[in-house]
């Protein structure tokens, strides 16, 4: 059996810009998909998947996420003395445990291989995952569970994939896929953002990956990639070559959530599976539709 998965690493020190002003005071991980913000959503995965410890990755003006996976005496008194004892209890839901968060500051925008790298000492020397909270999926399990369903078959490095039209590939890091099943395959190569010609295929890395601790030390050799930024796919495709990967082509939808249109389209979607709201969102809908 391969070491258990307990750690996940969430990156959420991004300024946020494709989302002015909205992000300006507000980290764009708080924005809210329905009434949960985003960085809920990719914590409920990763519980769902058997994580136990959660290392967020922050920047300046991020305290609300802290302080959003923290206690709040003053609500919590004010729901119990108004009697909303199901909003208090799903309050109290979402809480993760006591000493299950940490949290660190990557000082300086050098990239994402660089916020993962700030989460070494944290991590040590276990396998982790490794969370972007832009990327929300709706399925069932989630996306981060059927992956820790292929770690547990290789014990190798894993990453969700999807396709997507080759239009879009050059704003994401691009897989080739040798032989395997969508459930588990082989990954040859990874590169980010590469051009239509350059891609290896039109799959794509979704966001969501399990990976074994020797990335940090690749991290912290690698140099500038694409964009000036120290890039976790180039240090991922010298563990690959190590180490092997497994693609996982998962089941389920996805939103890019750094997107407005994958932000609202999350929304629409969300809300229209929501009991409470879905017949009236839904009218609104079609009246917004006809206009
Ligand atoms: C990052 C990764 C990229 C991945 C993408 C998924 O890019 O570098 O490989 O495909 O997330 O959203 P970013 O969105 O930070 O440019």
């Amino acid at each position: 059996m391969p070491k258990r998965v307990r750690i996940a690493v969430f990156p959420v020190a991004g300024l946020g810009t494709r989302f002015l002003p909205a992000t300006k005071a507000m980290p764009k991980e708080m924005l809210p998909v329905v009434d949960r913000p985003l960085i809920q959503y990719a914590v409920d995965e990763a519980k769902e998947a058997g994580i136990e410890h959660f290392v967020f990755v922050t920047g300046r003006n991020k305290g609300v996420i802290e302080d959003h996976f923290d206690r709040q005496f003053e609500l919590e008194w004010t729901l119990e003395n108004r009697g909303k004892l199901e909003a208090l209890e799903k309050l109290r839901a979402d809480l993760p445990v006591a000493g299950q968060t940490s949290f660190t500051r990557q000082q300086e925008p050098l990239g994402l291989g660089h916020a993962v790298w700030c989460a070494r000492e944290m991590v040590g020397d276990e396998p982790f995952a490794l969370l972007l909270p832009d990327m929300l999926f709706k399925s069932t399990p989630g996306v981060l569970a059927q992956m820790i369903a292929a770690y547990e078959k290789t014990g190798k490095n894993v990453i969700a994939v999807e396709e997507v039209e080759m239009g879009e590939i050059s704003s994401y890091g691009v897989v080739g896929r040798g032989p395997g099943p969508d459930e588990g395959f082989e990954v040859t190569e990874m590169v980010e953002k590469p051009t239509p010609e350059d891609a290896p295929s039109n799959l794509i890395i979704s966001g969501r990956y399990v990976l074994q601790p020797e990335i940090f030390s690749l991290i912290s050799r690698q140099g500038k990639g694409i964009g000036g930024e120290i890039q976790i796919t180039d240090a991922m495709q010298k563990l690959l070559a190590d180490q092997g990967f497994t693609g996982v082509k998962y089941k389920g939808r996805s939103f890019d959530c750094g997107s407005k249109v994958g932000f609202l389209s999350a929304n629409i979607a969300y809300a229209l599976e929501r009991d409470d709201i879905s017949e009236e969102f839904l009218k609104e809908l079609k009246a917004s539709a006809l206009m």
